[in-house]
């Protein structure tokens, strides 16, 4: 009867053992790199690039939303007095933006998407890297444009934001999806 009872405990340990392994398995599941792909978008060609992107590394898709819509007069650059066009003339301009990124520091490696403006990120960006910090994240731009590529970008966002571990970004004008996996496993 003892015996039996011994090996009655000796099953029921060795099930709690192997449950906890599981338990323990599916943590570090969970403790897998994440990945987020945010993106501004004025006119929607960032935008499809930001979701290709986000499908070839499996990210979660954020959009970067301006509190207040850039309209079609805003983003006119042959006029001087439009709101890109000032906005994008004080470099410590900060459009506001609707704060709902959820989680933010749970992320490990961040791409971060816009058009090209005069030839760098809409001061936008700006206002999204310093409301979430990222601190010690790996951050990549991406970018659409009508033909700039995203040097000055690079060097100016290193500049500012030196606590942030950088990797030089890149333009996926007309991108295909092979085309970005391409350089994602460049990365
Ligand atoms: C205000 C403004 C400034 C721009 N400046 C540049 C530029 O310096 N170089 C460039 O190649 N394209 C420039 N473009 C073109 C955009 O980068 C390009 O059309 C982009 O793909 C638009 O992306 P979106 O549809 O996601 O807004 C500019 C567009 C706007 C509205």
């Amino acid at each position: 009867m003892n015996r039996i009872l011994i090996s009655i405990a000796a099953i029921a340990i060795m099930g709690i053992t192997f449950t906890a392994c599981g338990q323990n398995s599916k943590k570090s599941g969970s403790e897998a790199t994440k990945t987020l792909v945010a993106y501004f978008s004025a006119t929607g060609t960032t935008a499809a690039v930001a979701k290709d992107l986000a499908e070839v590394t499996e990210a979660t898709l954020y959009e970067i939303k301006p509190e207040v819509k850039y309209t079609a007069e805003d983003l006119d650059w042959t006029d001087k007095t439009s709101r890109s066009t000032l906005e994008m003339q004080d470099r410590g301009s900060r459009p506001a933006i609707i704060k709902d990124l959820k989680d933010a520091d749970n992320y490990d490696v961040i791409y971060i998407g816009f058009p090209v403006w005069w030839y760098t990120a809409p001061t936008i960006i700006n206002t999204f890297i310093e409301t979430y910090g990222f601190k010690d994240k790996t951050v990549i731009f991406f970018a659409t444009s009508g033909g700039s590529s995203l040097e000055k970008a690079n060097a100016e966002f290193k500049e500012a934001y030196p606590e942030i571990n950088w990797k030089d970004g890149k333009t996926l004008n007309k991108a295909s999806k092979e085309d970005i996996k391409a350089w994602v496993d460049t990365l």
